[in-house]
């Protein structure tokens, strides 16, 4: 995991280390639904956890935070599983946040803001992925991105062939990549399957997914969809059905929490902004006036809420409206996802795919390789894909 102490990171591990105890049930996990009995995916109980951040911390601590905002947990919980937690905090190494923007550098001790060659930060990478594979006895990793949100990066020539990307690194041209450039390419090189969940568009660049596609890794990303996103995808095909018109559909995010902290920040917040606007002209087949606003309420921690408002038009032109109030915790949303796109990613490095997992879309906002944003067709490629892996496992 890259950013194995934020929110997000720490609440998979406890809550596949509760699921392991048989504290929790699978409640929010798709890879625990009925149509994927049979399927042939690691058991969560088999997986083990690691990773790197950028900030000093522990495991417990960043999960004890969690755990304090979230009602129906409770810390009972949590003194369970301190021990387990305590323990993988050997499998924590330094990340790097070469070229990530102000925000997310200011996170870190400038003493650690050390200048490495990019080769060398790809190397390092590389070195913790087979540490961690040995330490753990596996040839299989799963590399996830889950650190905080980097600014867009500006399109460059050298993102387009691996071999110019390749060129860069060794020229050292750390403007044209950023840190999460270094970790796919490093997943990728060391063969691991990589699920970018964040909106960092520097990570799976064309360069990369062609990487992958070359070198028999699945990738896939981007941003996952676990809030108002996937309420709109869920939403806005209804009114696509009934031919009514969407003339505006207007989004207020407010959310606490470290990440809502750098998505504070102007430069980050662009990168999610795009990714969570191109779901509905995807779906309407016009672009609705729309906006997407995120603001920062530090006193909300980890809970989110969403506002959404939507004008449309009806039968002799009438203007009527529709709104939803979408209230949740961002880490227990997002961290079964995640279990599940571990899970998938890891069946499909072992069923040799290569390149991007289309099947995943419904899990991502901004999905690579795929032009459909309906969440239930979405669903469907996936349920197809289902079906193919266990007729072709029979
Ligand atoms: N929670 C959700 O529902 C949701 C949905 C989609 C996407 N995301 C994205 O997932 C990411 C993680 O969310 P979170 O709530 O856990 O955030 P968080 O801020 O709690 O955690 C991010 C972690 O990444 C670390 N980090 C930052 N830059 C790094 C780098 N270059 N290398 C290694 N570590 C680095 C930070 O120190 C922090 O510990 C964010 O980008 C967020 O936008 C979240």
């Amino acid at each position: 995991m890259i950013g194995a102490l934020g929110s997000i990171a720490a609440t998979v591990v406890a809550g596949a280390l509760a699921l392991g105890r048989g504290l929790i049930e699978g409640t929010g996990m798709v890879t625990e639904g009925k149509p994927f009995a049979g399927l042939d995916l690691v058991d969560v109980r088999r997986l083990r956890f690691g990773g790197c951040d950028v900030r000093e911390g522990s495991l417990v601590k960043s999960v004890s935070e969690v755990f304090t905002t979230i009602s129906g947990v409770g810390r009972n919980g949590l003194t369970e599983l301190e021990p387990d937690l305590a323990a993988l905090q050997d499998r924590l190494c330094r990340g790097t946040v070469r070229n990530c923007g102000e925000a997310i550098a200011g996170l870190v001790p400038e003493a650690a803001l050390e200048s490495r060659s990019l080769v060398d930060e790809v190397e390092s990478i590389r070195r913790e992925l087979r540490h961690f594979a040995e330490s753990e006895g596996t040839t299989r990793v799963v590399v996830v991105n889950l650190a905080s949100t980097e600014p867009p990066l500006e399109r460059d020539p050298c993102h387009d062939r691996p071999e110019d990307l390749e060129a860069a690194l060794v020229g050292n041209r750390a403007s044209a990549v950023r840190a999460s450039t270094l970790y796919a390419y490093a997943a990728v090189q060391e063969g691991c399957p990589y699920i970018n969940f964040t909106p960092s568009d520097g990570a799976l660049i064309p360069a990369i997914i062609r990487l992958a596609a070359e070198m028999g890794v699945p990738v896939m990303g981007n941003d996952g969809k676990t809030g108002e996103t996937l309420v709109k995808s869920a939403l806005a095909p209804m009114f696509g059905c009934r031919n009514l018109r969407v003339l505006s559909w207007e989004g207020f995010n407010i959310l606490g929490n470290l990440d809502g902290r750098v998505l504070n920040h102007p430069d980050n917040r662009a990168a999610k902004i795009r990714t969570k606007d191109r779901v509905l002209a995807g779906i309407l087949g016009y672009a609705p006036h729309s906006r997407v606003h995120i603001d920062y309420v530090p006193s909300l921690e980890d809970q989110k809420t969403a506002w959404d408002f939507i004008h449309f038009e009806g039968f002799m032109g009438a203007r009527m409206s529709l709104q939803f109030i979408w209230q949740g915790y961002d880490s227990l949303l997002a961290a079964p996802l995640v279990l599940d796109l571990v899970r998938l990613a890891d069946l499909a490095g072992r069923r040799g795919e290569s390149g991007l997992m289309p099947h995943l879309a419904s899990f991502f906002k901004a999905p690579l390789g795929v032009s459909e944003h309906r969440l239930h067709e979405q669903h469907q490629m996936l349920l197809d894909y289902v079906e193919r892996a266990k007729a072709s496992s029979a």
